[in-house]
């Protein structure tokens, strides 16, 4: 009686450890596809973007629109820093990270589509 008791406690407790070991699998499996599928939506938007060869007018305007009020209407340097020779020091991906990350406040992201973000390459290396 009391082995058969024992092991129907072995059972459950096997029970319990199989469905924690599940949930917790699942939960990783989740968090996995979410970086996945971000981590490649953003090397797409990446690839896009470098493959465009974009317009320094239409980036100077972009610019004038949306960076001056901290960059300065020159890039020279406001509350954010010059960005004269700025791709001598930042290659196209880390323009592309800093302009749409967010990562380094004040700075916003900035949503912008891959021609547009062409753009504003092409204009922050005419500031050479
Ligand atoms: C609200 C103010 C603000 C606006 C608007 C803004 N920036 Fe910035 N930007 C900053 C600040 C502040 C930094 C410095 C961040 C740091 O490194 O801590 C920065 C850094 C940068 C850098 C990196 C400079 C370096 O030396 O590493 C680039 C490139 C840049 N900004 C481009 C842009 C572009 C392009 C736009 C417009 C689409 C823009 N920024 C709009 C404030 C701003």
């Amino acid at each position: 009686m009391s082995t058969s008791s024992s092991s129907a406690a072995e059972i459950d407790f096997k029970r319990e450890f199989l469905r924690i070991f599940f949930i917790i699998f699942f939960v990783l499996l989740i968090c996995f596809s979410i970086f996945f599928v971000n981590h490649h939506e953003n090397n797409k938007y990446i690839i896009e973007t470098l493959e465009l060869n974009g317009s320094v007018e239409e980036g100077d305007a972009l610019f004038k629109i949306n960076c001056v009020g901290c960059h300065g209407i020159t890039a020279r340097g406001l509350v954010g820093p010059d960005l004269h020779s700025i791709t001598t020091r930042l290659n196209d991906k880390e323009i592309i990270k800093q302009v749409t990350g967010g990562l380094t406040p004040p700075m916003p992201s900035f949503e912008i589509d891959p021609a547009n973000m062409s753009n504003l390459l092409k204009y922050l290396h005419s500031l050479e």
